[in-house]
């Protein structure tokens, strides 16, 4: 028979993953603050709790998704709620940090709850689908005993390890290279616009360049992993000509004016490894200067 399950958190997250649930078959129930958001799940299928205690009685499996862990401390840290989750398992999908998962996991075990720390690295249209991702970090078997329900969420749920932060710090590392795609196109956005650059013309050479821009970062994500910085054989490009590309863009933001709070930043890094005499070593040779300050 298929475990209940209660979802806490109703907003555009929080409502795919419950309509995936119900449409896996789960008898679902759940809650949301504002309580009209829960109608769309109640016509689907599901139970509405009238408060969050009504709603971890329901089921064994708690499933939060609110928008930070201050938002779950609220609605789970209250005695007579901490008191009706002892033996049950919460599954933490709000993002957070490792920290936060790591302290969580900390409270909820001193109060005998079962923990899985859970990070979504989809929009909720993937939710429910073969291409859903879903990092998963907390103790094995409690994992191999909540596959199938997460299997339910996505079709590629992946257990990152038994410390509870694992899964907050990939998604972060991953938002990282997330957001440095999105920043370099508001960089090329503001390029094109300065020179007239039509930007469906933009856009049409970002998806032809795409797949090499990939192979660029998978090579550089290799080679930080082994550690080989000095160019070789199979280096694609040393720092040398990124430096002297990235110098032509400088100018030309220069000339038009184009804010250059981004770039600066890149600036700095090459300049720090030039400096440190690694112009012609593989452009992975920047990674060490991009971590902690013990960086050479
Ligand atoms: N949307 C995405 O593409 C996406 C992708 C990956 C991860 N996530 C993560 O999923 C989580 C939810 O995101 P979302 O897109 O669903 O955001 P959202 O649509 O803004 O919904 C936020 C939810 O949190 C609830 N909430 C906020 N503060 C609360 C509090 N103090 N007490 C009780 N409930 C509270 C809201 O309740 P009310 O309705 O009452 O305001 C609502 O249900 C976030 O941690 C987000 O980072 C989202």
């Amino acid at each position: 028979m298929q475990p209940a399950i209660s979802v806490l958190g109703m907003g555009r997250m929080g409502s795919a993953l419950a309509h995936a649930l119900l449409k896996a078959g789960y008898p679902t129930t759940v809650w949301n603050r504002t309580a009209d958001k829960a109608a769309p799940l109640a016509a689907a299928g599901a139970e509405v709790a009238r408060s969050v205690r009504n709603a971890v009685d329901a089921s064994e499996i708690v499933i939060v998704n609110v928008s930070d862990y201050a938002a779950t401390q609220s609605l789970l840290r209250d005695g007579a709620v901490a008191a009706a989750l002892q033996g049950k398992l919460i599954v933490e999908l709000t993002s957070g940090t490792p920290d936060g998962a790591r302290e969580t996991q900390a409270w909820a075990a001193r109060h005998g709850i079962g923990y899985l720390d859970g990070a979504i690295l989809a929009t909720p249209d993937f939710i429910g689908t073969e291409a859903g991702t879903l990092l998963v970090s907390g103790p094995t078997d409690v994992f191999e005993q909540s596959r199938a329900v997460l299997g339910a969420l996505g079709g590629n749920v992946q257990f990152i390890g038994e410390d509870p932060g694992l899964a907050n710090a990939l998604d972060s590392a991953v938002l990282a290279l997330m957001w440095g795609a999105l920043f370099g196109a508001l960089q090329a956005i503001a390029v094109s616009r300065a020179e007239a650059i039509d930007l469906d013309m933009l856009a049409k050479q970002w998806t032809a360049t795409a797949p090499v821009i990939e192979g660029l970062v998978s090579d550089l994500i290799r080679r930080s992993a082994a550690g080989r910085y000095a160019a070789d054989g199979e280096t694609l490009s040393s720092v040398s000509p990124h430096y002297g590309a990235f110098r032509h863009l400088i100018d030309l933001m220069a000339a038009r004016g184009i804010d250059r709070t981004i770039t600066d930043g890149y600036e700095a890094i090459f300049r720090r490894a030039i400096d440190a005499g690694h112009l012609h070593d593989d452009f992975a040779s920047l990674s060490q200067f991009m971590g902690r300050s013990e960086s050479p």
